[in-house]
């Protein structure tokens, strides 16, 4: 079977031929047709070599991919509530093994206390970019083929999802009604799929980023019904002047430098959402004196998400249908690239467009 791997004692992404094909080892599992995977920032980041992701156990190599859309070709005699033929998002993290860890044991290991957590694709496993894949049904999130075309979003959009479910979680501590303000910080993939999750939870959203329209992200930013805002126009104050009260920001950048300045930003009672992660470039000026005074005097809350559990799956499934319907031409036109397993390198080593997918089977 085939497979993309990154081999980080030498430094190379290369295709390999002969993969073994998995096979269902207990009652639960399920086996899975790659279709889609998604190629992402985190991909970009380990096939650079810089951070050290650590291939499985006696491995000298990781299969990457871990935004994944697969169909169900075999089920292991327990599993009772997929068929084949179903369509899936696998989930990416799998739990630590320590008894303490009371976020793995109750199956939240996107809260994993002890960071022994292991992701498909990422850290210590093989990820879905190969043929077939093996896993347990819990992971799998079924979706409707309706969206089979985008369903490879899915996984990205969790991000938001998360963050969102805890934003409203955090919110109920007070008096929250009417139409909320929200700054999206970035006009990737995740920025983006942030947005259109903020516009149908009913926020006015702005999303702030570096490029000047005409741009293909500024175009599926006004199809949302929301409004593109580039930094080179307005600075951080004439973006807050013109927005009102800053409820949420959702940033999806991953430089901090920029993400702090916006934060000085943030208004009353308001939550800001961090999900990039920097590289690390040694420490910048902050206004600390400012930023403290604004969470205490307005009650302000920084939250950093990372991963997502069932709950962001299962809601990411449902609104990314929603928006399929809601802005078909804009869903579809997030995905601007397709590759074949073989040039699986070109979209990881160059990031062109707004998301890549590899192809795998049809
Ligand atoms: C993935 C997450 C993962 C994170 C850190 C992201 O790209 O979407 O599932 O937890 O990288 O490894
Ligand atoms: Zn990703």
């Amino acid at each position: 079977m085939r497979a993309a791997a990154v081999f980080p004692d030498r430094k190379s992404l290369e295709v390999i031929d002969d993969f073994p094909e998995p096979r269902i080892g207990s009652p639960t599992e399920v086996k899975l047709r790659v279709l889609n995977v998604g190629v992402c920032g985190t991909d970009r980041e380990i096939a650079s070599f810089q951070y050290g992701f650590p291939p499985p156990a006696g491995s000298d190599f990781l299969v990457l991919g871990h935004e994944c859309l697969g169909e169900i070709v075999e089920i292991g005699p327990e599993v009772t509530d997929l068929r084949l033929g179903d369509l899936v998002i696998p989930m990416v993290r799998r739990p630590c093994e320590h008894p303490e860890c009371v976020a793995c044991r109750a199956g939240r290991q996107d809260f994993c206390y002890t960071g022994d957590y292991r992701e498909r694709g990422i850290k210590q496993m093989h990820g879905f970019l190969t043929e077939m894949i093996v896993d347990d049904a819990r992971y799998m999130n079924p979706v409707p083929r309706a969206i089979r075309d985008v369903a490879v979003l899915v996984e990205p959009l969790t991000i938001a999802e998360k963050g969102l479910i805890q934003t409203l979680e955090i919110q109920a501590r007070l008096p929250w009604g009417g139409v909320h303000n929200a700054i999206v910080l970035g006009a990737g993939p995740v920025g983006l799929l942030g947005a259109m999750a903020l516009r149908r939870a009913g926020f006015a959203v702005t999303v702030y980023s570096r490029n000047r329209e005409p741009n293909p992200s500024a175009d599926i930013v006004k199809a949302i019904g929301a409004k593109y805002t580039s930094s080179q126009d307005r600075s951080i104050e004439q973006m807050a002047a013109e927005t009102g009260n800053i409820d949420v920001v959702y940033e999806a950048t991953g430089v901090s430098q920029f993400a702090f300045d916006v934060l000085a930003v943030l208004g009353t009672n308001g939550m800001f959402i961090l999900t990039g992660v920097p590289g690390q470039h040694g420490p910048v000026g902050v206004d600390t004196d400012r930023i403290m005074r604004d969470l205490v005097l307005k009650n302000q809350c920084v939250l950093g998400t990372v991963n997502a559990g069932k709950d962001a799956f299962q809601k990411a499934v449902g609104d990314l249908a929603a928006f399929d319907s809601a802005w078909p031409e804009a869903v579809r036109s997030l995905i601007t690239g397709r590759f074949p397993l073989e040039r699986f390198a070109e979209p990881i080593r160059t990031q062109t467009g707004i998301k890549n997918i590899i192809e795998i089977s049809r």
